[in-house]
């Protein structure tokens, strides 16, 4: 037996925190939450700040961008702290020229139109081209480590980064980055290989400085494709890069938006926990997903714009749909939007942790 004992490898121990249990499928003691884009605009702290700063300075100045990070930590007490970045800024190393501009959003100046543009793209390493993001993380980390809160890396999913590659900024139609898939295949295979690349190194680098937990981002392909080009355009790609981040040893939280007519797809790109968007009911979301995965979601985020009595009623839906299972991250289902009250999310927050920490049927 002695013999046995010395050749088990040393597992890993079963983590403390309510949300890294909940990525793991553990039962925990309430369900954990946070909330996308928990750092922004509809803080206070944060419009101060960018009062101050660019958008681009307090991603690249390591302290600044921790200083968000922390900001809906000390104001809410979430379980987990995204690191304040975009899913944009890793373009830049490729050598596309961004910028935040006010009231627009995301601009490329010098955005994709031929073949010829991919081919002259950069794939250098993270540790490089995001340092900033990269320290900013080991701050945050060494702050939160104690108090036992992940933080959470994160990057985007290769067709979301495309189309602001190929639009130059944001879209509704995706005419010209579909038009591009379409009538370039050779050139678009090139393209998503580059930032599966790109993408897959900068995540692996995040979990070395600190990062226990990865979220991949596909905003765009769900809005963009039809099932058959999201196989075929999409998917490959996706797999690839949820392949290589496995390595990392930390789970990953897939979140696709838009896929509800073919969610079954976008789980097969990979992921250990799956970002369920606001669209379906999570219960009938989970159901085909598979309890086999644990789920992230998916609160409505303009239900957070509300009166109290209406956002009560979505969030019990949202737990109610969970029934309790173990491996049930509350969230809400896209990016918290920039005029919801700093009350609702508060009261959401109070709410969420009471409710769920109650033992049997409410
Ligand atoms: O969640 C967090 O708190 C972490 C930070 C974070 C931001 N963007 C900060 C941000 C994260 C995880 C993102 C992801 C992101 N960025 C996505 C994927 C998620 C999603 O919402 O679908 C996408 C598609 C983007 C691209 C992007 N960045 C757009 C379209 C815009 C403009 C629209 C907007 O909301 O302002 C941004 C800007 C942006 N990213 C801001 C913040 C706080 C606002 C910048 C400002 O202060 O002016």
């Amino acid at each position: 037996m002695a013999e046995l004992a010395l050749n088990t490898p040393d597992l890993p121990a079963a983590p403390t925190s309510v949300f890294l249990r909940a990525c793991l499928g553990l039962p925990a003691e309430r369900t954990p939450i946070w909330l996308m884009r928990q750092a922004g605009r509809y803080m206070p702290e944060y419009r101060a700040m960018r009062e101050r700063h660019a958008m681009l300075d307090l991603i690249r100045t390591p302290e600044l961008a921790a200083e968000v990070t922390l900001q809906p930590i000390e104001a809410f007490g979430f379980d987990a702290a995204i690191i304040f970045s975009d899913i944009l800024p890793p373009l830049v190393g490729m050598g596309f020229e961004l910028d935040f501009i006010g009231g627009v959003g995301p601009s490329i100046a010098n955005r994709i139109e031929r073949p010829y543009d991919v081919d002259v793209l950069g794939t250098p390493p993270a540790d490089e081209t995001m340092a900033g993001t990269l320290e900013a993380i080991r701050i945050v980390a060494r702050e939160l480590g104690p108090r036992d809160v992940p933080v959470i890396g994160f990057a985007g999913a290769p067709f979301t980064l495309a189309s602001y590659a190929i639009e130059g900024g944001s879209t509704k139609e995706f005419a010209r980055t579909k038009a591009f898939m379409l009538s370039e295949p050779a050139a678009w295979q090139r393209l998503m290989s580059r930032l599966v690349t790109v993408q897959a190194d900068y995540l692996a680098a995040q979990v070395r400085a600190g990062a226990s937990v990865l979220q991949v981002f596909d905003s765009w392909a769900g809005r963009a494709l039809g099932q058959s080009d999201y196989v075929r355009y999409v998917q490959p790609h996706n797999i690839r890069l949820f392949e290589a981040i496995k390595r990392t040893g930390v789970p990953v939280i897939n979140f696709s938006l838009g896929v509800s007519s073919y969610i079954e797809d976008a789980v097969a790109c990979g992921g250990d926990v799956i970002g369920v968007d606001w669209q379906l009911p999570l219960r009938t979301a989970w159901a085909r997903i598979g309890y086999d995965h644990p789920v992230q979601g998916n609160l409505d985020p303009v239900a957070l714009l509300a009166p109290w009595r209406e956002l009560k009623v979505r969030t019990d839906e949202v737990l109610d749909d969970a029934a309790g299972r173990p491996g049930h991250i509350f969230n809400v289902g896209h990016g918290v939007l920039q005029n919801t009250p700093v009350d609702s999310v508060r009261r959401l927050v109070e709410h969420v942790r009471e409710r769920s920490s109650q033992k049997g049927p409410a």
